[in-house]
């Protein structure tokens, strides 16, 4: 996709699709009025009727508008005026990006970006759009014997930005999305991919393809050298598999040599049976995804080194298949950690904090100054949040607040959760130091409070994206999420 700014008039464009907003109550965007105006009242007379509801994401395509030269011209519902801020407007990037995609438009000049927002300035609207745009032209079809025959896919988009001195503005948002949108695709495309494909290997001859691209260093370690490193928590829930694990280390180094990095450190369960506690049947499927928060990491460091940041990040994916088996981890098998903290295994289907744990451990030797860990953790986060925001927790108040402020910007939002002293009560093993599953209630919860005990020398912060990685039903697929959050987090840092 080829994105660039235009201050031109709307109604003069010779594009494949003009798209202009409507407020509710037949209200016309000024871009919407210059096309009204020049087509002598046409879209105020299709209003009228009533054709469109102009409620937020609504949308009418128009064809031969009299005296526009665009081919078409998508009018898209914003809402009440004095209600419009950044969900209206995320959602009718959306719903736009949709009724494109269903048309034969090659070309689109969207119009969307020049809507005033309170809180918002020209750099903010042109980055959503061109992620909405971006993740709404995203297809995976690489596993279809033929690619579905679909009209021709959107190509360029030309994004309306009128005011003063703010084409330079836009264009370095334009380069900082196309950044964060290829890091997002490339997670996605590593999420939806199926289990017999993504493997623990495939992911890391990925890291390797990544590194070789990207100037990024890439080690992959063998279960030899994990054992070597006495990580026995990640070698316990990998044991079950026939697919060997990999430990995968990955390095931007941007920065200054020496100073400390930001280590990001993602879950990378290829397939989650539940092991010898092994999960119900239905929508089993779901869990080739539970290897979106090492996705993740690939995708944020892929958008690091596009946007060349000047700072060190680190990336670390502990990955492995979580399979029954003859060889399989039993309940109340007692394994030692690489911290040396031995952990009763009581539920088998708490795999991810036991691959994670002995990460956490891993990353100490970077003296980093701050540690992100992304993992699709627990159901109960689904329960706590649903699908909108991811779960936050850590062990540095500042650190959360940089967490969150990210989040926002990104719009790839995240909530804090608790991490109090009392839920850490609920971890208690009469047999090992603790177990690794606390009571059902609050499970995100003593799930964040197990991985706390391994995070003691570092600000530490854990995004549960159980909810937020992937969608289910007719939209079935992963959603990128938070590469946002986390380029954002990584920027907002190197330009501190
Ligand atoms: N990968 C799952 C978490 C998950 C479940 C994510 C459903 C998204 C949807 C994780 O490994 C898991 O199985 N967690 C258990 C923990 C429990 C045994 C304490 C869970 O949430 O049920
Ligand atoms: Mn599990
Ligand atoms: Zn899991």
């Amino acid at each position: 996709m080829e994105f660039s700014t235009k201050s031109g008039n709307p109604e003069k464009q010779r594009t494949g699709c003009v798209v202009v907003g409507v407020f509710e109550g037949g209200k016309l965007s000024d871009a919407a009025r210059a096309i009204d105006t020049a087509s002598g009242g046409f879209v105020a007379g299709v209003l009228r009727r009533g054709d469109l509801e102009a409620k937020p994401g609504a949308t009418l395509m128009l064809h031969q508008v009299p005296k526009v030269p665009a081919e078409r011209v998508l009018l898209v519902g914003l809402g009440k005026e004095k209600d419009f801020h950044e969900a209206p407007y995320r959602t009718a990037l959306v719903a736009a990006v949709k009724a494109l995609r269903a048309t034969g438009a090659a070309d689109a000049f969207l119009c969307l970006t020049d809507l005033a927002l309170k809180r918002r300035g020209t750099a903010w609207k042109v980055e959503q759009a061109v992620i909405a745009v971006t993740d709404g032209a995203y297809r995976f079809d690489r596993m279809k014997s033929k690619p579905d025959p679909r009209k021709a896919p959107l190509e360029r988009v030309a994004l309306h930005v009128s005011g003063r001195g703010d084409a330079k503005e836009a264009a370095a948002a334009i380069a900082k999305a196309s950044a964060i949108g290829a890091g997002m695709s490339f997670a996605k495309d590593l999420g939806n991919l199926p289990g017999n494909i993504c493997t623990p290997s495939y992911l890391a001859d990925q890291a390797v393809a990544l590194g070789k691209e990207h100037r990024l260093k890439v080690e992959v370690l063998d279960r030899k050298q994990i054992e070597k490193l006495g990580m026995g928590a990640f070698l316990a829930v990998a044991q079950g598999s026939r697919e060997p694990p990999r430990f995968i280390v990955m390095e931007w180094n941007g920065g200054k040599k020496g100073e400390r990095p930001v280590a990001l450190v993602g879950k990378g369960i290829t397939f989650d049976t539940g092991g010898i506690s092994i999960k119900p049947a239905a929508e089993m499927d779901e869990m080739k995804f539970d290897m979106c928060g090492a996705a993740s990491v690939l995708g944020t460091l892929k958008a690091a080194a596009l946007m060349d940041l000047p700072m060190n990040v680190v990336g670390v994916v502990p990955t492995t298949e979580n399979m029954p088996g003859g060889n399989a981890i039993k309940p109340g098998d007692i394994v030692t950690t690489m911290s040396g903290q031995t952990v009763e295994i009581l539920n088998t289907d708490a795999e991810g904090r036991l691959i994670l744990c002995d990460a956490l451990t891993y990353v100490e030797k970077y003296r980093p100054s701050a540690v992100i860990d992304i993992a699709t953790l627990t159901g109960a986060m689904v329960i706590a949040l649903g699908n909108v925001a991811t779960g936050l927790f850590a062990n540095s108040d500042p650190l959360a607040r940089e967490v969150l402020q990210a989040g926002d910007d990104a719009w790839d939002r995240a909530w804090h959760m608790p991490l109090w002293d009392d839920y850490q009560e609920q971890l208690k093993s009469n047999f090992a130091d603790f177990p690794n599953i606390g009571s059902r209630a609050g499970g995100s919860i003593t799930a964040a409070c197990f991985l706390s005990r391994f995070t003691k020398a570092y600000p530490w912060a854990h995004l549960d994206i159980a909810g937020t990685a992937w969608k289910s039903g007719a939209e079935k697929g992963a959603t990128g999420r938070p590469v946002a959050l986390l380029s954002h987090f990584l920027a907002r840092r190197a330009a501190a």
